[in-house]
């Protein structure tokens, strides 16, 4: 389906992003690997390529508007078109709202919603001029239900819920789908760090999913997939929940 479509990712060193660029490449799209770790983001692009995929990495750090912009020129230019974005990069800073030091704030809203805001208005421009696109939003069940200890993450995770929601609409008309997903628990980094460090635990976790068991990469993936694909061509503006169960459930 995606065969030859340039796919952007960002935060796509690793993790739920890296699987989304592997399920793309698979139908031999072009994959451009974004992130902030260029020796992680080099190193995922080269592993794809090895698989025979056409997949590239870019440098960029999302809480820069000037490097969206810059990318999302370079590809104009030399592929000559833009197909999907996935607004994926994100940070996970947790402690309690009267201590939490405030450039972990800042960083958790310019990384995850001035980030988010940055890389669509670039992107959309491009699409609104093709007249065609698909931008995809990475929220989270964190954006709908709040975990205490979680202000930072939650706050600008309920804003990229309202991002997809006024992009889409905005857009809509103008053949530019902006769309969403938010995810349960999936292992990955970001969240192993929090088992390591104390601020979570895996039993939990799983009792809290009515699946009891955390998400897999690969079903982020193909749900992401599907969204940005033409067999969803009429969800816009709607952020679909990829949870196990997790949002529906109301533990006691
Ligand atoms: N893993 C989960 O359980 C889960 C659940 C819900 C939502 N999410 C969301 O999915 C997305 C991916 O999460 P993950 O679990 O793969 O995390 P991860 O930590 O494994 O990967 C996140 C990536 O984002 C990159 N990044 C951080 N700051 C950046 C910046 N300023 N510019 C560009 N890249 C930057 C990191 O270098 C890293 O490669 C995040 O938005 C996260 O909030 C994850």
């Amino acid at each position: 389906m995606f065969k030859d479509q340039v796919i952007v990712i960002t935060g796509a060193a690793r993790g739920l992003g890296l699987g989304m660029a592997k399920r793309f490449a698979r139908d031999g799209a072009q994959v451009v690997i974004t992130d902030i770790d260029q020796v992680a983001g080099e190193r995922s692009a080269q592993q794809l390529r090895s698989e025979g995929a056409a997949a590239q990495f870019a440098p960029l750090d999302v809480r820069d508007p000037a490097q969206s912009n810059a990318l999302v020129e370079q590809l104009a230019r030399e592929k000559g078109r833009l197909d999907v974005w996935v607004n994926n990069a994100g940070v996970a800073y947790k402690g309690p709202a009267e201590t939490l030091p405030l450039n972990e704030w800042d960083q958790s809203i310019a990384v995850m919603l001035s980030g988010a805001f940055y890389c669509a208005q670039a992107a959309g421009r491009q699409m609104l001029a093709q007249g065609r696109g698909v931008i995809v939003n990475v929220a989270s069940v964190g954006g709908y239900k709040y975990i205490e200890g979680r202000v930072a993450y939650s706050v600008p995770k309920a804003g990229v819920i309202m991002l997809t929601q006024a992009l889409g609409i905005e857009w809509a008309k103008r053949g530019v789908r902006v769309v969403g997903i938010a995810p349960g628990v999936v292992m990955t980094e970001m969240v192993q760090k929090g088992i390591d460090e104390g601020t979570a635990r895996l039993d939990l976790y799983e009792r809290r999913t009515p699946m009891r068991r955390l998400g897999a990469v690969e079903e982020i993936a193909e749900a992401v997939y599907w969204l940005a694909s033409d067999e969803a061509s009429y969800v816009v503006a709607e952020t679909m929940i990829v949870d196990g169960g997790w949002t529906a459930y109301q533990l006691f």
